[in-house]
């Protein structure tokens, strides 16, 4: 029974909005699969009661479709939804690998990826592959309409889940249709610099280039204490704090003997303001791991 296990990712990372993903080496999802005549689905873990069994609204269900290998999947759910952590992209990741092993499909990684962000899309109602890139392929990757480009990459995050329902659907809706020549200067520099601190493993490099003004501040709205937890995260040492994909998770970027510190400024200005929160210390990780 082939199992697979893919990792939670963090898409945008500020200036790379729909583009950039990171694969995290904590929490993941793990997913096994069994030949059977029609598709069915069980869920177990993290947020198990907010996910249908449905295969017409589970995102594995449009995978198994797109790969015509029905099976029956068991997701146990490392990835609570609605996190802002790729959650319904790591469950579409590792079903794409593990059916694509379980009935030989023969497909690449890479020719993985447009078939998993189709489960996406039967959830955020959209398919982009910023998240599923990373969940596949691991490291840091760059997801344009042209492909895919992959870069292992090592560094240290810290991602802090508040107890708030951010939904990728509300999130996207206040995304600002327009921008000046000015922001997109300013965007397009510092995805640049992001691009080279991944490559030279810098923190500081990849904490500068995440600073966003286009989508950022718009959904920075929808997260209580925002502004409060990016600052404190930086007065901690953190090199850069952005929102974690649609959110409401929040991702800083950190030298590794700094982790702690941040994960508890974050989660201390989380607890001030009455919001229970939860710390991940991870590093940018591998892909999709088949058992
Ligand atoms: N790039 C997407 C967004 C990721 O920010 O809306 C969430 O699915």
């Amino acid at each position: 029974m082939p199992t697979a296990r893919a990792p939670a990712t963090s898409a945008n990372l500020g200036s790379g909005f729909d583009v950039f993903g990171i694969a995290l080496s904590r929490p993941a999802d793990v997913v096994r699969v069994e030949r059977a005549e029609r598709t069915t689905i069980e869920v177990t873990g993290a947020g198990s009661q907010f996910i249908p069994e449905d295969p017409e609204k589970n995102t594995v269900g449009a995978v198994a479709d797109a790969l015509d290998a029905p099976a029956h999947i068991e997701i146990d759910k490392g990835i609570r939804p609605a996190s802002g952590l790729g959650s319904s992209a790591a469950s579409a990741a590792a079903a794409a690998v593990a059916l694509n092993d379980l009935y030989d499909r023969g497909k690449s990684r890479k020719e993985l990826v447009p078939i998993a962000a189709k489960g996406e899309a039967v959830v955020s109602g959209d398919a982009h592959d910023d998240n599923v890139a990373p969940a596949i392929l691991g490291g840091f990757t760059i997801a344009t309409p042209d492909g895919v480009t992959q870069v292992d990459a090592d560094i240290s995050i810290v991602v802090t889940l508040p107890e708030i329902v951010v939904s990728t659907r509300d999130a996207r809706k206040v995304v600002p249709r327009e921008t000046t020549v000015e922001r997109l200067v300013e965007t397009v520099g510092n995805a640049a610099t992001l691009t080279a601190g991944m490559y030279r493993d810098d923190p500081t490099l990849v904490g500068r280039g995440m600073k966003d003004g286009i989508v950022t501040p718009a959904r920075a709205k929808l997260i209580d204490g925002y502004d409060a937890v990016r600052e404190a995260a930086l007065e901690a040492g953190a090199t850069g704090v952005t929102i974690s994909g649609a959110g409401p998770g929040v991702l800083a970027v950190t030298h590794e003997w700094n982790q702690r510190a941040v994960a508890n400024a974050m989660l201390d200005t989380f607890e001030d303001r009455g919001i229970d929160a939860r710390a991940y210390q991870t590093e940018i990780g591998e892909g999709t791991r088949l058992y």
